[in-house]
């Protein structure tokens, strides 16, 4: 059974919502970047002071930023003995994903699955809009989905030639799109 996963998809393909319920069901740490940033927001802290704007903007916070957030947990688990995790929303550019191998080294962990979520724009505009998270203004959403082309696209090709890229359909009801991903990790 497949434990350090990874889920890439632009937003609203639904990578949280099947990450925290496959994560639950295996005991895997879920890492949302995502949901980091927002809690540091809410915290009021100086790192959710610096990425507020950027996030309402729609555009990505500094590499920096995010490694720091991701490598305190990974080491932390890591220390505690644990070791399957599920990164969504991490990496979202290439540098983010070669400073993740570089991470990952250290721990002496391999991705084992890159599970791409994929949706059309139509569908994702239309979950996003009745979310109405900060960000889910049509303005904001259309901007995420070009940084999503410009910036994160390119990964879907980066694990791929790696052999470790698996699509799936995220199109349909959340339990069936469910079991479309366990398919792949078993
Ligand atoms: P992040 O929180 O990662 O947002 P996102 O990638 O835009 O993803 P979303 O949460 O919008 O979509 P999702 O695919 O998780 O779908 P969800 O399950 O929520 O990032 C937000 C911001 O933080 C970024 O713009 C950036 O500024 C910053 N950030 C984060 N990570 C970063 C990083 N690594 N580097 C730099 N900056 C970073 O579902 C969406 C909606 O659809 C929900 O309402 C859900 O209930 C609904 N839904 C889900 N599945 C279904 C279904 N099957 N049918 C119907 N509705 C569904």
């Amino acid at each position: 059974m497949k434990q350090r996963l990874l889920f890439l998809g632009p937003p609203g393909a639904g990578k949280g919502t099947q990450a925290e319920q496959l994560a639950k069901g295996r005991q895997l740490l879920h890492l949302s970047t995502g949901d980091l940033l927002r809690a540091e927001v809410k915290a009021g802290s100086a790192l959710g002071q610096q990425a507020e704007a950027v996030m309402a903007r729609g555009e990505l916070v500094s590499d920096a930023l995010v490694l720091a957030i991701v490598r305190s947990r990974l080491e932390r688990q890591a220390e505690e003995g644990g070791s399957g995790w599920l990164l969504d929303g991490f990496p979202r550019n290439l540098a983010q994903a070669e400073a993740l191998e570089r991470l990952l080294a250290e721990l002496g962990q391999q991705i084992e699955i890159v599970v791409l979520l994929e949706l059309d724009d139509s569908v994702l505009l239309q979950r996003l809009l009745s979310r109405g998270r900060a960000d889910d203004n049509e303005a904001v959403i259309r901007h995420r989905l070009e940084v999503y082309r410009e910036q994160t696209a390119p990964l879907i090709r980066y694990y791929q030639e790696k052999g470790l890229l698996e699509g799936v359909d995220a199109s349909g009801p959340v339990e069936a799109i469910a079991a479309r991903i366990t398919a792949l990790l078993d």
